[in-house]
């Protein structure tokens, strides 16, 4: 049976994170796999999150199947939080929610239902965008297309040159769009931007599928859903996918959401048996600790304040470690280069070097990146942050 499979190298993002555990150097810097750390290098367990789950396994009595669609509190509370409570989708009842294991789970039913709906269809995705979403919405047999999205050389979006692929695409075709805190780059679209992008779509009839993996991470969770509620204000449909991973810190519990809006409640209502469908033949129903618990904090007020606080204080964190490594950078190479550090959003930029200097810089420096040169900010300490911009200095001035 297994004689024709070869060896396959391993995903790019988990190849980091196996080679930053493997390097014994105690001066070891993670800037690899994406996820928050606190000031000790953590990834903590949110004190909201840990009464959340207290309270739900002090009056769980059973672990019986939810349900297929998963919870129905969790996804009108998910509803809300990504669409805004005066959303015209809501409010007409032309928006429909799936629980999904993560954002990849969201994702993986959000591209098997293009296929189901429209086989030939185009998905138009960031160049570059995030490792997984080719394997992603491309292992349902979609065709992929990449549209310009960031000139990693010159640390800026290449929005003119974006418009223009998008223009040439063929009507019905769909483009998968980072709602917020792009992953790799950190580069964000401007309130005018979406708005081209929006009349864009909806001139040349293209189906927006939003990706939100980091609501919350930019500047808060309603102006990070500004783009998106923007966009699905205007299209007829769309489809949002959203992942809790993040902003709860809930990552191994896998918490996501798929949204999809349609013309119309019947049409909606179709949509969705196809996504309970879908999502029967992958993973049949969701899991539900995580979501539980999601919806737990979204429910109660004390938990909720309790948690937006937390989520304030990561991205805060992110945001001073930006600063920090910029205005370092800034000192020991002399001039401006890397100043794009500090007002980008989200987890991550794009340092913009070779991946032999990002070689470079995990074999002399045991600083750990993938190899398109992404960091992840959230790795960066007051400590290690001096440490970090001389060691790029240095690999670059040796280059
Ligand atoms: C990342 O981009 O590093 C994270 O979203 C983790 C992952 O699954 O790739």
């Amino acid at each position: 049976m297994f004689q024709q499979l070869k060896q396959l190298s391993p995903d790019t993002i988990l190849g980091v994170m196996a080679k930053f555990r493997a390097d014994p150097a105690a001066s070891k810097v993670d800037l690899g796999v994406g996820v928050y750390r606190d000031l000790s290098g953590n990834t903590p367990v949110l004190a909201s999150v840990r009464r959340a789950e207290q309270e739900i396994l002090a009056a769980q009595t059973t672990k019986s199947y939810v349900a297929a669609a998963g919870r129905e509190e969790f996804n009108s509370a998910v509803e809300e939080l990504v669409l805004g409570t005066a959303h015209a989708a809501r409010r007409d009842l032309r928006a429909r929610t799936l629980q999904t294991p993560g954002g990849c789970g969201a994702l993986r039913v959000g591209a098997e239902l293009i296929r189901a709906s429209s086989p030939g269809v185009t998905v138009h995705i960031s160049d570059p965008t995030w490792g997984n979403h080719t394997p992603l919405l491309g292992s349902s047999g979609l065709r992929l297309e990449r549209y310009p999205y960031y000139d990693a050389a010159a640390h800026r979006l290449r929005f003119d040159a974006m418009l223009e692929h998008l223009e040439r695409a063929a009507q019905g075709d769909v483009v998968l769009i980072h709602a917020c805190c792009h992953n790799p780059t950190g580069a964000d679209l401007d309130p005018a931007q979406w708005r081209a992008l929006a009349q864009l779509l909806q001139r040349r009839r293209l189906f927006p599928f939003l990706d939100m993996a980091y609501q919350g991470f930019a500047v808060d969770l309603d102006a990070d859903a500004a783009g998106v509620r923007f966009v699905t204000e205007l299209m007829p449909e769309a489809l949002v996918a959203s992942s809790f991973s993040k902003n709860l810190g809930l990552y191994r519990e896998r918490v996501g959401a798929l949204i999809a809006i349609g013309e119309n409640r019947d049409r909606a209502d179709a949509v969705m048996s196809h996504m309970l469908q879908i999502a029967r033949s992958i993973y049949s129903m969701p899991p539900d600790h995580g979501a539980a618990i999601a919806a737990r904090i979204f429910a109660d007020p004390t938990l909720k304040q309790e948690w937006l606080l937390e989520l304030a204080a990561m991205r805060t964190r992110i945001g001073d470690m930006r600063g920090l490594l910029s205005r370092h950078l800034r000192e020991v190479i002399g001039d401006g280069t890397f100043d794009f550090i500090g007002t980008q959003h989200g987890m991550f930029s794009l340092l913009g070097v070779s991946p032999e200097t990002v070689a470079r810089l995990r074999d002399q420096h045991h600083i750990h990146m993938t190899p398109d040169s992404r960091m992840n900010l959230a790795g960066i300490m007051p400590h290690n942050a001096a440490y970090v911009a001389e060691s790029i200095a240095g690999t670059l001035s040796a280059a």
